[in-house]
């Protein structure tokens, strides 16, 4: 069953390009449903609900051959567009037109180097992501990170920079510096903007002391964020994006864009400890799903944008993986 939520007609990301090899066939999960990738002859992406619509058989099981998908089970192919082209117990046959014959397709899109699917009718583009064609950016990639809790809560926990002093002490904050600044949350039609939140941060050259600057995020989508930090010379970009695989399990995405050089092995190295702490922080919160009724929880003052987080999700009524 596919949820009836204001998430299934968004974008989501379910792999990323490198790892759905041509011929091969990738299962994923979405939004509570299972979902196979393949390419087609012209390399194109493909995504379907992992369903044969003969008896039901699961298609990841299955193998790719003359650029049709063929289930294991009684082995019908179906071509790229989803249509039965082959029935190995009638081959005189010409291939059914009925849509009974047909796989569920879904829409897809490979943009930023992963793969975007769309379970309902997209109502929105691909969130906008402009450092993506400027040069002046070193990239990292960090690969889907399983969270075994909701989505809207690990995308609140990137928002929240109230935990940085403490989740991360010693590494990307510091608890001497807990204080954190008034600053202003806006909502437009383009998402949440959150302006220029002080945050002591370490020194990603891992060279210098941390400081303190200023974050600005902006919240485009339900379950993707874009953080953007530092002055000219040192100028960071986050893309963060929270892929709901169930009510309460999520994979993290987040691409790293720094303008200045950094050393990429230990970069790497203390991006990863960074990240799970933020898994087990998460991971610890009771609920799983994020509590949209604000008397459910405590909030203070500098809970601004996660409050308005929470009202904002509530407003345009994404109930998968909220209570
Ligand atoms: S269930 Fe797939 S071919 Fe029969
Ligand atoms: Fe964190």
């Amino acid at each position: 069953m596919v949820c009836n939520d204001f998430l299934k007609n968004d974008w989501h990301v379910v792999a990323s390009s490198q790892d759905l090899l041509p011929g091969k066939i990738l299962k994923v999960r979405l939004l509570g449903q299972d979902v196979v990738l393949w390419r087609n002859s012209n390399n194109e992406a493909v995504a379907w609900e992992d369903r044969c619509p003969h008896r039901g058989a699961s298609l990841a099981r299955g193998w790719v051959e003359n650029d049709a998908l063929v289930c294991p089970y009684h082995g019908l192919a179906f071509n790229g567009e989803g249509k039965c082209s082959h029935i190995p117990a009638h081959p005189e046959a010409a291939p059914p037109r009925k849509s009974k014959a047909c796989v569920t397709t879904y829409n897809l899109q490979e943009r930023y180097g992963m793969i975007w699917v769309c379970l309902g009718t997209p109502e929105h583009d691909v969130p906008e992501f402009p450092e993506w064609d400027d040069p002046n950016y070193n990239k990292f990639f960090f690969s889907g990170v399983l969270y075994r809790s909701s989505a809207p809560r690990a995308l609140e926990n990137f928002i929240d920079v109230n935990h940085v002093p403490f989740v991360h002490d010693g590494t990307l904050g510091n608890s001497e510096y807990a204080k954190t600044n008034s600053y202003q949350v806006e909502v437009t039609e383009k998402g949440i903007h959150i302006h220029e939140v002080g945050a002591w941060q370490a020194d990603l050259t891992m060279q210098g002391d941390g400081n303190t600057d200023r974050a600005n995020f902006h919240i485009l989508r339900p379950l993707t964020v874009a953080l953007r930090r530092g002055s000219e010379n040192e100028l960071m970009t986050i893309f963060f994006t929270v892929t709901p695989t169930d009510e309460e399990e999520c994979y993290a995405w987040r691409w790293m864009f720094l303008n200045y050089n950094v050393p990429e092995q230990e970069f790497n190295n203390f991006t990863h400890r960074i990240i799970q702490q933020d898994v087990e922080a998460v991971e610890s919160q009771k609920p799983k799903r994020l509590p949209l009724d604000l008397q459910a929880e405590y909030h203070l003052p500098s809970d601004r944008a996660t409050v308005t987080y929470r009202k904002w999700l509530k407003n345009l009524g994404v109930t998968f993986g909220t209570v």
